[in-house]
Formats: structure tokens, C-alpha cells, sequence
């Protein structure tokens, strides 16, 4: 049937080297093997874990990369021992919905394999599966599909989504409902669900609760609509870009705070607000100095502050009195979510209006387009850059 079995030629964004831009490339992408899955890239958000990887990274190995890994598409074909995925090729667009006999898939960068110890511990999704390629950024040599001018192309986190089409084992794969708007739900397999559940799995934010977000890009504005979703009485954002505070106020953020408007530390101006401190923070920056001021904006005997921002270049401190007082310091990846469980249903929250992505989405450009997209992300400009990748 079609393009089945045989090796696809298509366009791609491909990361030669650390700190350059990408190049908009003809590579090949070859059919699925046993367990894997075959998907044609319909949409895909760019978010800051790709610029991690291409500027700040510890390790600047694991290139040439594909890199993006918040798509959403279609399977396009699978491997031989793939029951739970039907193939089909062709697709068209009504309403800005897919239409196609392929099931609808969200990649996820935390897979989730169902048989190691840490998928089946309720209290966690950190999957032995995903380590190999989250430990290092990129999935093993021999894992990848992908090749280049003779070369083999590293996937990146596994998922590799500016490209036209990808190939990713199954268990990394959240099968979805036929009718959502893929470049929407794309934003679940990474940002949003990362900052949603962090409020809502990790921190478990109660109902009348107190909690301070702390940096409103995509991951914090999903944070906020997490705590809002559970119930908090009063959600303080705090950013020194004041211009995220408008769609932070729409997505429930009560108060706003500009720590550059304040002489004293941040976590004093919140004590203050709060008598005495919040009941939940979440760092959404990934600055060891921001998850220090989070900790130390709890309130002391059941405070609870949570690190959702990514680095793994810096140690973090604090002073062991924050946590002799009773207070909590949690960190939280992939927001807790167990994605192949989850991904389904929080496309149906966003179905039904609980959830909102449609806000985040402040720019959608086509693929070619990607280094604009990754400027506006440097200069803080964008929520979140939508890229249609596949358009026929
Ligand atoms: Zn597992
Ligand atoms: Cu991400």
C-alpha cells in the first residue's frame, strides 16, 4: 500500500552542528521495524528544550540532529508486532481537522513501555525506556531512522518532529481521538501537559489553596491553568516580562508580580501577599536561583514547591532550615503524567474546553520557517510557534 515498507524522501530541519541554524533538508526516513511506528508530521510546537539542545547543551555531541518533539500526526505505517495502530496515508484537512484512516498520535519524549518497574508504580512516569535517550538528548545510533547525505541523523528525545515523517517505537506513542485539531493538541506532548500536570499531579494543588507560578512561558501559563483547574483561590505569577501577564490574567493568574519592581527579594513581597507564604510554587524557568526563591516562597509547615523548569548545567542550593520548617521540594517531569494514559485525555479536556491551548498559540508558520520560529523563542516573543509540517 503505498509508501509502506519502503524508505520515504522527505523534507526535514536538520541540526549539523551546535549553534548554528538549521537547514531545511531532503533526508530519508526508513519503513518502521518490529514495534515502531511510522508517522507523517502534521504539526509540531517548538519549544525550549530544542534551543537547549542547540545552544546550551552539556553535552554538544549527538549531532547532526532532527530536533522538535512536541507533534502531532498520523501513522503513516507500522512494524511487524504493531497491533494497537492503523496505518493510512492519505489524509485531508476539513476544519482544521485531519481526516484519515490512520490513527491520530501524539509523540511522547517520556515513553511509557508498561512492564518496567516505573510504569508499573502508580506514583510514576519515569519509564526505564525513555532513559536512554532523555539521559543523553538523543536516542541511540542504531535506533534511528533517519539519514542524510550518506549520513545517519540522530533523533532527537527520541521524537524528531520537523520532519515531514518520523519513526518512534511504540511505546512512545499516545494514540488520540480522529477529530481534534492536531495543531493544537500538539502542545500536549510537551509543554502544557508538563506545566498541567506539575500543578495538578505533582504539586496536587487543592481546592481554596495559595500558589505562586514562577516564569510564565508555555510551561508556567499551563501551570497556572493547572492550579486554576484545581481549585486555588489565588494564583500569583511572577515574570519579569510583563508582557506574558495578559494571558497569564486568561488563564487564571489572580495577581502579578514583576520581581524587577521590587527592592526585596521575591520571596518576601510573596510572604507578605500571602501572610506568611503560599501553599504551592513551581519553578518554570529552569534557574537554580529562581528554584531557590520558589522554596523559600512556601509557607513553612506544609508548603509545597515544585521544579518543573529544565537544567541539568547547575547545582541549586537552600538552606536546610526551609525544609526542617516543613516544607516540601518536589521536582516533576513530563508534568507526572504517564503519556500513552494521559495524552488521550487531555485531548478530550481540550475537546470540552477545560483545558485551552488555543491561547498559547501565539505563532504558526510552515516548517521551512523554523529559525524564525527559533528567534522569536530567544527573544521571548512567542508562547509558542506552531509549525504546519505536512500539508498534503
Ligand atoms: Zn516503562
Ligand atoms: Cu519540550
Amino acid at each position: 500500500m503505498g509508501t509502506s515498507g519502503k524508505v520515504i524522501k522527505c523534507r526535514a530541519a536538520v541540526a549539523w552542528k551546535p549553534n548554528a541554524p538549521l537547514v531545511m533538508e531532503e533526508i530519508e526516513v526508513a519503513p518502521p521495524q518490529k514495534h515502531e511506528i511510522r508517522i507523517k508530521v502534521i504539526a509540531t510546537g517548538v519549544c525550549h528544550t530544542d534551543l537547549y539542545h542547540l545552544f546550551e547543551g552539556k553535552l554538544q555531541e549527538g549531532f547532526p540532529a532532527v530536533l522538535g518533539h512536541e507533534g502531532a500526526g498520523i501513522v503513516e505505517s507500522v512494524g511487524p508486532g504493531v497491533t494497537d495502530f492503523k496505518p493510512g496515508q492519505n489524509f485531508k484537512y476539513l476544519n482544521h481537522v485531519c481526516v484519515s484512516v490512520g490513527d491520530n498520535v501524539i509523540p511522547i519524549v517520556v515513553s511509557q513501555c508498561g512492564e518496567c518497574r516505573f510504569c508499573k508504580h502508580p506514583k510514576s512516569n519515569m519509564c526505564e525506556q525513555s532513559w536512554k535517550s532523555l539521559s543523553t538528548g538523543i536516542m541511540p545510533e542504531e535506533d534511528s531512522r533517519f539519514t542524510c547525505r550518506g549520513k545517519v541523523i540522530f533523533q532527537f528525545m527520541g521524537t524528531s518532529t520537523f520532519s515531514e515523517y518520523t519513526v518512534l517505537n511504540q511505546i512512545a506513542v499516545a494514540k488520540i481521538c480522529d477529530d481534534a485539531r492536531l495543531d493544537r493538541v500538539c502542545l500536549l506532548g510537551c509543554g502544557v501537559a508538563t506545566g498541567y500536570g506539575a500543578a495538578i499531579n505533582t504539586a496536587q494543588v487543592t481546592q481554596g489553596s495559595v500558589c505562586a507560578v514562577f516564569g510564565l512561558g508555555a510551561v508556567g501559563l499551563a501551570a497556572v491553568m493547572g492550579c486554576r483547574n484545581a481549585g486555588a483561590s489565588r494564583i500569583i505569577g511572577v515574570d519579569i516580562n510583563e508582557d506574558k501577564f495578559g494571558k497569564a490574567r486568561s488563564l487564571g493568574a489572580t495577581d502579578l508580580v514583576n520581581p524587577k519592581k521590587h527592592s526585596k527579594p521575591i520571596s518576601e513581597v510573596l510572604s507578605e501577599m500571602t501572610n506568611g507564604g503560599v501553599d504551592f510554587s513551581l519553578e518554570c524557568v529552569g534557574n537554580v536561583a529562581v528554584m531557590r526563591s520558589a522554596l523559600e516562597s512556601c509557607v513553612r509547615g506544609w508548603g509545597v514547591s515544585v521544579v518543573v523548569g529544565w537544567t541539568d548545567v547547575d547545582d541549586f542550593s537552600a538552606r536546610p532550615i526551609q525544609l526542617i520548617a516543613g516544607k516540601t521540594w518536589k521536582g516533576s517531569l513530563f508534568g507526572g503524567f504517564k503519556g500513552k494514559d494521559a495524552i488521550p485525555k487531555l485531548v478530550l479536556d481540550y475537546k470540552s474546553g477545560r483545558i485551552n491551548l488555543d491561547e498559547f498559540v501565539t505563532h504558526t508558520m510552515p516548517l521551512d520557517k523554523v529559525n524564525d520560529s527559533i528567534e522569536l523563542m530567544k527573544t521571548g516573543t512567542c508562547i509558542r510557534t506552531v509549525l504546519n509540517v505536512s500539508s498534503k
